[in-house]
């Protein structure tokens, strides 16, 4: 085997190992403003510099973190004492990954549907982030439930850009993280999300395969399969652990070494129960790992309570901490509800 797979599989391995997950901290400018707006925190780059420094200067978050996914604004950014966030992750024992998609864009003639871009230049960008430190990455397609959604030609689109981008990064020497995002907006039933979420994760393995991806090299960020967010009828935290874990073993080789699950928008409670039960009930029949990169389930109590003030910073890391905390305990399948954050 080459050095480049080598560490491609050792990279892909380390991000799923010791009930570690990773912490996604890769918000567009956008998606962060939209985050402070709703805290009345202002909307800059130096408060998205300080809200960021918060997060990887917490005390001991390479604990329960293996890696933490940055955004380009944010790789270049450095701590108030000037050292690069990359470096300062590294240094915590905690691997710094980077969003290398451009966003999800309408997609033409698909009314409803999303293309997500990025794939021009990026051999150059990638090159460019291994030097600035990043040693993986991610890409997000995004694919709404309704009427007639999701179009094959959306799926099929979104899973051949997905493949050639994890494709490009493993010729960079950078673990992908493909995501695959079904939404949870809806009314749709569970079986209508298993049903579309098959699907997509089909296709995505068919043209990563097509694209010559190595599978032990990458790590897959699916939806958890839910009923549909305002659905009169939502699945219970065991009915959502069995779909979920049915709908991966149909469709994802057990050569990949780990699942990496993205919240989207679950409260932290519901996110780190189901993937609690998905580990009590699977973790030791699973072929790959059962993990979390989770988002805002993570930071969302830290974001509350930092509200933009200095003063606030200790309290800020002391939540993010067990936020952190609580998902590694999921992994092993010892979460328990009493663990989960309750404010002050
Ligand atoms: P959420 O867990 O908030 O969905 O974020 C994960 C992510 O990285 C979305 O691309």
């Amino acid at each position: 085997m080459g050095s480049n797979q080598q560490t491609l599989l050792v990279g892909a391995q380390m991000l799923v190992a010791d009930d570690k997950g990773i912490l996604a901290m890769d918000e567009s400018n956008p998606t962060c403003n939209n985050r402070f707006k709703v805290h009345g925190i202002p909307q800059n780059a130096e408060m998205r510099r300080a809200y960021r420094e918060m997060i990887v200067t917490t005390p001991q978050l390479g604990d329960y973190i293996s890696g933490a996914i940055l955004y380009d604004e944010t790789i270049r950014q450095t701590t108030a004492d000037g050292q690069p966030f990359a470096m300062a992750l590294t240094e915590a024992g905690i691997i710094p990954g980077i969003k290398v998609d451009l966003g999800a864009k309408p997609m033409a003639g698909h009314p409803g549907e999303k293309i997500t871009e990025g794939l021009d230049g990026l051999r150059e960008r990638l090159a460019e982030y291994g030097k600035i430190g990043a040693r993986f990455a991610k890409w997000r397609a995004v694919f709404a439930i309704g009427e007639d959604v999701p179009s094959r030609s959306c799926i099929e689109s979104n899973a051949q850009t997905l493949a050639r981008y994890a494709a490009l990064c493993q010729e960079a020497g950078l673990v992908p993280i493909v995501e695959p995002e079904v939404l949870m907006t809806g009314e749709h039933t569970q079986e209508h999300c298993l049903k579309i979420t098959r699907e997509v994760l089909r296709n995505v393995f068919i043209q990563l395969n097509c694209q010559r991806v190595l599978l032990e090299g990458m790590i897959l960020k699916p939806n958890m399969v839910l009923s549909g967010l305002s659905s009169p009828t939502q699945a219970t935290v065991d009915e959502v652990a069995d779909a979920t874990v049915n709908c991966l073993l149909q469709t994802v080789p057990a050569a990949v070494p780990g699942i990496a699950f993205l919240s989207g928008g679950q409260s932290s409670e519901l996110a780190s129960a189901r993937l609690n039960d998905m580990n009590v009930r699977y973790k030791t029949r699973a072929p790959w790992a059962l993990a979390f990169s989770f988002g805002r389930a993570l930071q969302e109590p830290a974001l509350d309570i930092w509200a933009g003030q200095v003063v606030n910073v200790k309290a800020a890391q002391h939540a993010l901490l067990h936020q952190a905390k609580c998902n590694h305990s999921a992994r092993g399948g010892d979460y328990a509800a009493a663990m989960a954050w309750k404010p002050l």
